[in-house]
C-alpha cells in the first residue's frame, strides 16, 4: 500500500504534538521557587533544635512532657495539620504572647523542618 498525503499529515501532527510536550516538560522542571525550601537535614534540624528550642519544647520523640508544658512537643507540632514548612517559617517570623520571637536562619529551619517531618506519624 502506497503512503497516501493523509497518514503524512498525521505524522506532522504527532510530530507538533511531541515537541508541545517537551515544552511543557521544560517548563515544569524549572528550579524550585526558595519559598518551597530546600530538603534540609533532620540529623542537623534534631541537633539544632534540641540547641536552640528544647529549653522549651520536646524535641526528641518520645513520651515525657516538654520542658515549659506550655509549649507544644515537637511530636504534636509535627502533627498539627498545615504546619508546612512555610507556616513554621510565618510561626517563627511573627511575634506570640508565650513564646519568645527567636531569629533562626531560613536553611536552619529547612533542617528543622525535615526533622518534624521524621516525627509526623502515619507517613
Ligand atoms: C522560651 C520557650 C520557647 C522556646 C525557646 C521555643 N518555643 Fe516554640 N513555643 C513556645 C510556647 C510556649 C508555644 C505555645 C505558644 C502558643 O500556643 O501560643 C510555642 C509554640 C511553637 C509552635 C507552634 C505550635 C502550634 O501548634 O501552633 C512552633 C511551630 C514552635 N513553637 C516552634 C519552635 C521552634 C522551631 C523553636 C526553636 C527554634 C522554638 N519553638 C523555641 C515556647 C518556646
Amino acid at each position: 500500500m502506497r503512503v497516501t498525503g493523509q497518514s503524512c499529515l498525521m505524522r506532522t501532527v504527532a510530530l507538533t504534538l511531541a515537541l508541545s510536550l517537551a515544552a511543557c516538560t521544560a517548563t515544569t522542571t524549572a528550579p524550585e521557587s526558595p519559598a518551597s525550601g530546600s530538603e534540609g537535614d533532620a540529623a542537623r534540624g534534631l541537633a539544632f533544635a534540641e540547641a536552640t528550642c528544647g529549653s522549651c519544647h520536646r524535641v526528641a520523640a518520645g513520651l515525657e512532657m516538654s520542658p515549659y508544658p506550655a509549649a507544644p512537643p515537637f511530636e504534636e507540632i509535627a502533627n498539627t495539620p498545615g504546619m508546612t514548612r512555610l507556616a513554621l517559617g510565618v510561626w517563627m517570623q511573627s511575634s506570640h504572647p508565650s513564646m519568645p520571637q527567636l531569629v533562626v536562619e531560613p536553611e536552619q529551619l529547612d533542617d528543622v523542618h525535615a526533622y518534624l517531618l521524621t516525627l509526623k506519624r502515619g507517613g
